[in-house]
């Protein structure tokens, strides 16, 4: 029996040494249930398994599983011994009351997510714990309780730092002395700034849209910079012919389950700071997807999956959007909006995944209503953010948050909205102020 008849079965594998272990991360939050080795037949719990690694992480895997693979479950955390040989002939029924698995069920890995070796432990990881802020004036505009989660004051202005500091954490153990990282600015950035806290080389490659600034600051980071290209796909393809050299690691601004766990950490300190408070929807932009695959995983961990996900992205970087119009992924001809960071011309598999496996609302909105987003938040909160950014802050300025509500849209009625702002460093004040004259706004 394949355990899927709640979606989406995900198993979060860690390891330490040599050994591996899982949690199941379906389960709405409530990791009870663990799952021990996969093996094709049933047998005997292994002697290995041991009442309790951690809190929550419970029986040994005795190797690292893949997506596809099925297996059985062998421990039941909650009684913490290993379950007996008549129930795993005897399985009790399929799924239970809350959707969990039951001892003795087969199950289909459906999607790994590694966190090899814990690295981003509180101490040495290169994120910081961003305050959520109640914003009264964008409440009133919407009618509705608006937080900000304010990724803006991550180390390098983004929160790319958390799954790229994440993943550069990791890889560093392994050996690997130079990361090279493709990005429209700030993943470039948050790669550029972790080589830089542990001591290894990198190579960030741009399109040419990325501006001298940006430029400048990875340099100052100690970044060799390479520019190739007109839009990211194209610094990207060289990104990964440059990893080739020896002891050289490619590394993705979006794509890669490393960097979704070190994004989903952004959930776990919403469900810290908000308790029992369940958020009414969740904004976002979205660029490769890097955020929203990190955001769902998170969010399958604390129970989140009901919320609403309003997706945000700008005409022309639409990549998304396009692809559930189309039922299907699909490659935008060139990227044409001014959002640059968001300039993907294809959305990673994962993200698209997690759109048709969440309730997500795609929305799409003109660079000029992401450039009057700028300026009002400037305005109302004192902060400046790159377009890539102003796409997520047009859901309240464009009226889609309060349309939204009004349709009944946004559940849990009464938890607030959390809008992330993922910040941005491609933004000046000319810039914006360039950027309004281009659009007739001054
Ligand atoms: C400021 C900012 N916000 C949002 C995004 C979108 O993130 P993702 O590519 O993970 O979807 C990016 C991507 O670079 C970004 O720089």
């Amino acid at each position: 029996m394949v355990f899927a008849a709640k979606g989406v079965v995900h198993l979060r594998q860690y390891q330490k040494g040599t050994s591996f272990w899982g949690e199941d991360t379906t389960s709405k939050g409530n990791r009870d249930y663990f799952w021990d080795t996969f093996s094709k037949r049933r047998r005997k719990p292994s002697p290995l398994t041991p009442p309790c690694l951690e809190r929550t992480h419970s029986p040994l895997c005795e190797r690292p599983v893949t997506a596809g693979q099925t297996g059985c479950i062998l421990v039941n955390k909650r009684e913490n011994r290993p379950s007996s040989p008549q129930r795993i002939e005897r399985p009790r029924g399929g799924i239970t009351r809350k959707g969990m698995c039951s001892m003795g069920q087969e199950v289909k890995v459906v999607s790994v997510l590694v966190n090899t070796e814990m690295a981003s432990s509180h101490e040495d990881r290169f994120h910081v714990v961003t305050p959520l802020k109640k914003s009264p004036i964008l409440s009133n505009v919407t009618g509705t309780e608006v937080l900000l989660k304010l990724e803006n004051i991550q180390p390098m202005g983004s929160f790319k730092i958390r799954g790229i500091g994440h993943y550069c954490q990791t890889l560093s153990k392994k050996g690997y002395t130079r990361f090279v990282c493709s990005s429209g600015g700030n993943a470039g950035l948050a790669a550029a700034y972790a080589c830089n806290k542990l001591g290894l080389a990198a190579t960030i490659v741009v399109p040419e849209s990325t501006g001298q600034d940006i430029v400048q600051k990875l340099k100052g980071l100690g970044a060799d910079v390479v520019v190739k290209g007109k839009v990211w796909d194209d610094a990207d393809a060289l990104a990964h012919q440059l990893a080739e050299a020896p002891g050289s690691v490619y590394v993705s601004p979006f794509n890669n389950p490393v960097i979704w766990e070190g994004n989903s950490t952004l959930i776990r300190e919403l469900k810290d700071s908000l308790g029992l408070r369940k958020p009414s929807a969740l904004v976002l932009a979205v660029g490769g997807g890097g955020l929203l695959a990190g955001l769902v995983s998170g969010m399958t961990d604390v129970g989140w999956l009901d919320v609403p996900i309003i997706a945000m992205e700008t005409n022309g970087a639409h990549c998304l959007n396009a692809a559930l119009q189309a039922g299907e992924i699909v490659t935008l001809p060139d990227i044409t909006s001014i959002a640059k960071c968001l300039g993907a011309k294809t959305v990673c598999e994962r993200a698209f995944q997690c759109a048709r496996e969440t309730d997500l609302i795609s929305i799409t909105v003109d660079d000029r209503e992401v450039i009057e987003a700028i300026e009002k938040f400037l305005d109302d909160e004192l902060m400046l953010v790159e377009p890539a950014c102003g796409a997520a802050l047009a859901a309240v300025y464009s009226g889609h948050i309060e349309r939204l509500k009004l349709e009944g849209r946004l559940k849990n009625p009464h938890g607030p909205v959390v809008l992330i702002v993922c910040g941005g460093s491609a933004i000046s004040l000319s810039q914006l102020l360039d950027f309004k004259s281009q659009f007739g706004l001054n």
